[in-house]
């Protein structure tokens, strides 16, 4: 059976693809599909963005879809970026550049209070509209400078608790067993093995049946 995952962001789907390999589904990016229009994030919480993109590109491609919002809550700046989190330092803002307004935000505030979350919500959707969310949190601080070039995003400033290296420093493979994505694919995991196992006993073979859970978006 397939999956579309509802990304085009190479190092969210190297993760996400990685994260699914024991699954018995092929994982298809949405950058292979033909004429699939990225989907605007306009939601007022990474919840929404994550139901709306899997949503939306699951009623177009008429697959079942996965996709992952993710956002990094900083208590000093009070949840900020969160949902903004991409677009931090502006609407087309780098990586770097983001990295670099957090820093400046941050200036002055002392390491023991620059705690923070990476959350991240994995929604799972079907060509009907139905959807099931599930939702993975990591605990950490932002350093005062960027550390490491592996990674993406805000991994270079954060170290989660219990790490002395930062994501950017650790292995995709130490990053994909403790991150945010990982706890939300673990749930993300029960929820399509009780979906396959529930297609198997049903004998339903259609190319893209329902989904596992029960809230119509
Ligand atoms: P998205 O909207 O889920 O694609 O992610 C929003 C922003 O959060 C991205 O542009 C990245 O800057 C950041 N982000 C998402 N996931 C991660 C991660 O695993 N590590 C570091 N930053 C991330």
């Amino acid at each position: 059976m397939q999956l579309l995952v509802a990304s085009r962001n190479k190092h969210k789907l190297k993760e996400l693809t990685a994260l699914l390999k024991d699954l018995p589904l092929e994982a298809i990016p949405a950058t292979d599909i033909r004429g699939l229009s990225e989907v605007v994030e306009d939601g007022a919480t990474i919840r929404d963005n994550a139901i709306k993109k899997a949503v939306e590109t699951a009623r177009v491609a008429k697959k079942l879809t996965l996709a992952d919002d993710t956002g990094l809550e900083v208590d000093a700046l009070k949840g900020e970026p969160g949902v903004r989190s991409a677009r931090f330092a502006g609407e087309d803002a780098t990586y770097h550049e983001n990295n670099k307004k957090l820093l400046q935000q941050l200036e002055g505030v002392a390491y023991d209070k620059r705690t923070a979350r990476f959350r991240c919500v994995v929604a799972i959707a079907d060509e009907n509209g139905l959807c099931e969310c599930v939702e993975g949190i990591c605990n950490g601080t932002i350093l005062e400078a960027e550390r490491g070039g592996g990674g993406f995003g805000y991994d270079p400033l954060f170290i989660a608790d219990g790490q002395t290296k930062t994501f950017a420093e650790l292995s995709p493979e130490v990053k994909n067993r403790i991150s945010h994505r990982a706890k939300a694919m673990q749930k993300a995991w029960a929820v399509l093995s009780r979906y396959l196992r529930e297609r198997s006993a049903g004998g339903e073979d259609d190319a893209q049946p329902k989904p596992p859970q029960r809230e119509r978006v």
